[in-house]
């Protein structure tokens, strides 16, 4: 392997490159993932000289048909792009050369490799954007069935970790999971707003002085315009900043909803089924949230690839620095990562259940109704305050005899000096019921 071959170099940039650094430097084993996107931005661009006069049409047909022939033969193993080169884009060129000879020479006018990746990554982050919104969406399809198969379970909601208030399983899944996630998916539509402008006209950082017709490359790719400033164009990433912040975000959303679900099975109030339990080598009667405790472990890797992005763009200059190389590797780790994370927890909402005894045990064991029975007084005309310390009182009676709110009967609650049509606020069911419905449940 030399570097002395690479079509990037010239007298003036001193010889060959050492082996040793190319291969530590070359973006290819990276940016292959882009070819697809790199050789759709070249016909673009093609096309773009064309009608801007650089190329004849018999030219620009067989740089597009090459062009486009190629992510199928690199796919099948019929072309194997050479691993001496400093990223995708000279791979792609080198071929082409080989391919079509020294028309091949033109495809590069008016272009730099500033310009074209920066469009490759706008193309890739405009798919990754829609493969995002249909994995959420899928999500929150299984989400909804859920709900439906528990729509009248009644379990604990929790503060502090500890029984609080009885709530609706649908009001849980949608507030522990449902409406965050419809949050992220709306913040995507701000990242395609970031994405519509391409990048091609930018050149290396100050545009061209030759007549490419940008606006044709622009349309053809179906950005809205093209760049109305070069250095900008070339070098800023802020769409994949954002996109690898909604990642960080629903990796968030995605655990906290995880750390739910293993609390609610480590209190034995969830089933996990057999197809996304673990299980242990040792003990054999494990049956283990494991699939919720990698997607909350996932999460931590999100917040590291969105700090490791801002930590490479930060204290950079405006234009092109080949710091920038590195973006992409975080970025493809975030949109995997987060897109396989959404794909578990989708097959996870068909593979567990609430359960419902141990769900009213829980809300009888936890006190759950002392809110209502305080609100029953409150109804009744009694100030909050001592609505609060007389209910307050009767838990700490009833717990020093051992017992519970709701094991309290209309004569025990008359004798503690309460109305015993109050007995009504001490069923966890009913009270969930009344919750939800303030909610439109
Ligand atoms: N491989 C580079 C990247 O991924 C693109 C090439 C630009 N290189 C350069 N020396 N101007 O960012």
């Amino acid at each position: 392997m030399s570097g002395s071959k690479s079509i990037a170099r010239t007298a003036a940039t001193g010889g060959a490159l050492d082996p040793d650094f190319l291969a530590w430097s070359t973006s290819l084993p990276i940016d292959r993932r882009l070819l697809e996107e790199d050789c759709r931005g070249s016909v673009a661009h093609v096309q773009g000289l064309r009608a801007g006069g650089l190329l004849t049409d018999a030219e620009a047909d067989t740089l597009i048909a090459a062009l486009q022939s190629l992510p199928a033969k690199v796919a099948s193993g019929e072309v194997v792009l050479q691993a001496d080169e400093e990223d995708v884009h000279m791979a792609v060129e080198s071929w082409l050369r080989q391919e079509v000879g020294d028309v091949a020479g033109k495809v590069h006018t008016g272009r730099s490799r500033n310009d074209q990746v920066a469009t490759d990554l706008k193309l890739w982050c405009r798919d990754a954007v829609g493969r995002l919104e249909a994995q959420i969406d899928a999500v929150l399809t299984a989400a909804q069935a859920w709900a439906s198969r528990h729509e009248d379970v009644v379990l604990p909601a929790y503060t502090h970790r500890q029984v609080a208030i009885p709530t609706m399983a649908p009001l849980w899944i949608e507030g522990a999971l449902s409406i965050a996630l419809q949050r992220d998916r709306a913040l995507l539509a701000g990242v395609r707003q970031e994405l519509a402008e391409s990048p091609l006209g930018g050149g290396a950082v100050g545009g061209t002085t030759l007549p490419v017709d940008t606006g044709v490359s622009s349309k053809a790719l179906g950005f809205d315009s093209p760049p109305g400033n070069p250095l900008d164009a070339i070098g800023q990433r802020d769409h994949a900043l954002l996109l690898v912040f909604v990642c960080a975000r629903l990796g968030l959303h995605l655990g906290r909803f995880s750390a739910d679900v293993i609390e609610l099975a480590s209190d034995g109030l969830v089933k996990l089924g057999g197809a996304i339990a673990g299980g242990s080598s040792m003990m054999p009667h494990k049956r283990n949230p494991d699939l919720f405790e990698l997607v909350r472990g996932q999460s931590a890797l999100r917040q590291g690839e969105l700090v490791q992005l801002m930590v490479t763009f930060q204290g950079l200059g405006a234009g092109y620095h080949r710091d920038l190389q590195q973006d992409k590797q975080v970025i493809f780790a975030a949109v995997d990562g987060v897109i396989d994370c959404l794909r578990m927890i989708e097959i996870s909402l068909a593979n567990f259940e609430l359960l419902p005894e141990p769900c009213l045990r829980a809300l009888v064991a936890g006190d759950a109704v002392a809110t209502d029975l305080c609100e029953g007084l409150v109804a009744g005309g009694m100030a909050f305050r001592d609505a609060y310390g007389k209910v307050g009182a009767l838990v700490a009676a009833q717990r020093g005899a051992g017992k519970r709110l709701a094991e309290l009967d209309a004569d025990a609650l008359k004798d503690a000096g309460f109305d015993p049509a109050l007995i009504d606020r001490l069923d966890p069911v009913r009270a969930a019921k009344r919750r939800a419905a303030r909610f439109g449940r």
